[in-house]
């Protein structure tokens, strides 16, 4: 293990059928004011939103709603969150959905109470917060993103094209996650898929990083393989609760900083793949998909023997008559051949991208430095390009 790091996690979890149990319980460790802020509506649908109504009468706590968090959630409904939670000076933020609604949650959390344009400070700026930081819990009805156990708040500026995100510090991490498995079993199959790619992508970014032996690799290998074989699981039966709970726990544990300790970590696909999002508001781990593998073939030939090392730990290919490039192409085959089955979109195309857009989003992508190669802008374009033809 390389590095010097210090790792805490102040996140406590429950997980399993009867995680919602616990939450009157937690809610108790909070003020009287609580903001439920959720999505869409689905929660109404499949029922969470009785279970929370619930331990929320049961702890005897007044509630605020604040719903509507849309996927790829925006700057201008973070303002809206941060007058209701002002306005009605909230104890704790309670996020009811999937990763957009717990990062605008911890977004509203530093923000409510924030002298400046929380967008110019913390996103612009990326400072840390220097004032009231609410409280956030969360329970977890769509797998993908860690957002339940990390400090990630990822916030879309539509006028300025611009989707960023901000890693805050163990004072904005959620305070607790509710984790039942069985709450994912209504997610959509398109949405679904797309955070099983997330997950993979998440481990992928920090895999593909460093040449030293490290234990947060073969970690991170476990993990990759439980993510595959599950989603088989889940993509055929849904409901399968030993495959959602899998992925469930996989997604935590992919992004909540333990498989990044001693690593200097990639995260390219996610910086291309946001500023995608940033011009087209697809779903974010469509997105990923569908650069991946321009990215990864681009920086093949600086990270050989760890694209070999994949193709063996990870997909069980048979590398010892192949030459280490030859092992590093097969890896990709075998991540492309899972990609298509379980049928994640494989081009910016399906996603809306045209041509016309590829400077602009280049433009919008961070080139980071801490995978196998830095990207130039026109790298970046090169690799859009090959995702828009593909
Ligand atoms: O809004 P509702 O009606 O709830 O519908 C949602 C939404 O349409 C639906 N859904 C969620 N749970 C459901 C359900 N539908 C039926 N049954 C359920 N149980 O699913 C759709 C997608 O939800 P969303 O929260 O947008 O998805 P996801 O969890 O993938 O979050 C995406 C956001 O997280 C950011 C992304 O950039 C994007 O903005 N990320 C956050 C990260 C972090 N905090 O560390 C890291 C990630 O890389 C990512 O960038
Ligand atoms: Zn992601």
């Amino acid at each position: 293990m390389l590095g010097n790091f210090m790792y805490s996690n102040p996140t406590r979890l429950y997980f399993g059928e009867n995680a919602v149990s616990f939450l009157a319980g937690e809610l108790k460790n909070y003020g009287p004011k609580v903001m439920l802020t959720y999505g869409g509506g689905s929660i109404k649908r499949n029922g969470v939103y009785d279970d929370v109504i619930a331990a929320l009468k049961e702890a005897g706590k007044e509630v605020f709603e604040d719903p509507g968090v849309m996927s790829n959630p925006t700057v201008d409904k973070l303002y809206e969150g941060c007058k209701i939670a002002r306005e009605n000076n909230v104890d704790l933020i309670l996020a009811v959905g999937g990763g957009s609604t717990i990062d605008y949650a911890k977004a509203v959390s530093v923000s409510a109470w924030c002298s400046e344009d929380p967008w110019d400070k913390y996103y612009l700026r990326m400072e840390a917060p220097d004032n009231r930081i609410i409280p956030v819990g969360s329970v977890l009805t769509m797998v993908g993103t860690g957002s339940e156990m990390n400090g990630g708040s990822v916030i879309t500026n539509p006028a300025q094209k611009l989707k960023i995100g901000h890693v805050f510090g163990d004072n904005v991490m959620p305070k607790f996650s509710i984790l039942n498995p069985r709450y994912t079993f209504t997610v959509p199959k398109y949405q679904m898929v797309a955070g099983i790619y997330d997950i993979f992508n998440h481990i992928c970014e920090q895999y593909f990083s460093g040449t030293d032996d490290s234990a947060s690799d073969y970690i991170a290998e476990g993990l990759m393989k439980c993510v595959v074989n599950a989603s088989r699981a889940a993509v055929k039966d849904p409901e399968n609760y030993e495959a959602r709970s899998n992925l469930m726990w996989c997604a935590t544990w992919a992004l909540n900083t333990l498989i990044a300790k001693g690593k200097t970590t990639d995260w390219e696909v996610h910086m291309i793949g946001q500023a995608v999002g940033a011009y087209t508001n697809a779903t974010h781990g469509m997105t990923l998909a569908a650069v991946s593998l321009p990215y990864y073939r681009h920086i093949l030939p600086y990270g050989e023997a760890k694209f070999a090392r994949f193709a063996k730990e990870v997909w069980g290919v048979r590398t010892d008559t192949m030459t280490a490039r030859e092992a590093a192409e097969a890896g990709l085959a075998a991540l492309e051949g899972w990609m298509r089955e379980i049928g994640v979109v494989m081009n910016t195309k399906d996603l809306g991208v045209t041509e016309e857009m590829l400077g602009g989003i280049a433009d919008a992508t961070f080139l980071l430095g801490g995978g196998y190669k830095k990207l130039t802008k026109e790298e970046v374009v090169d690799i859009l390009r090959e995702s828009l033809n593909a």
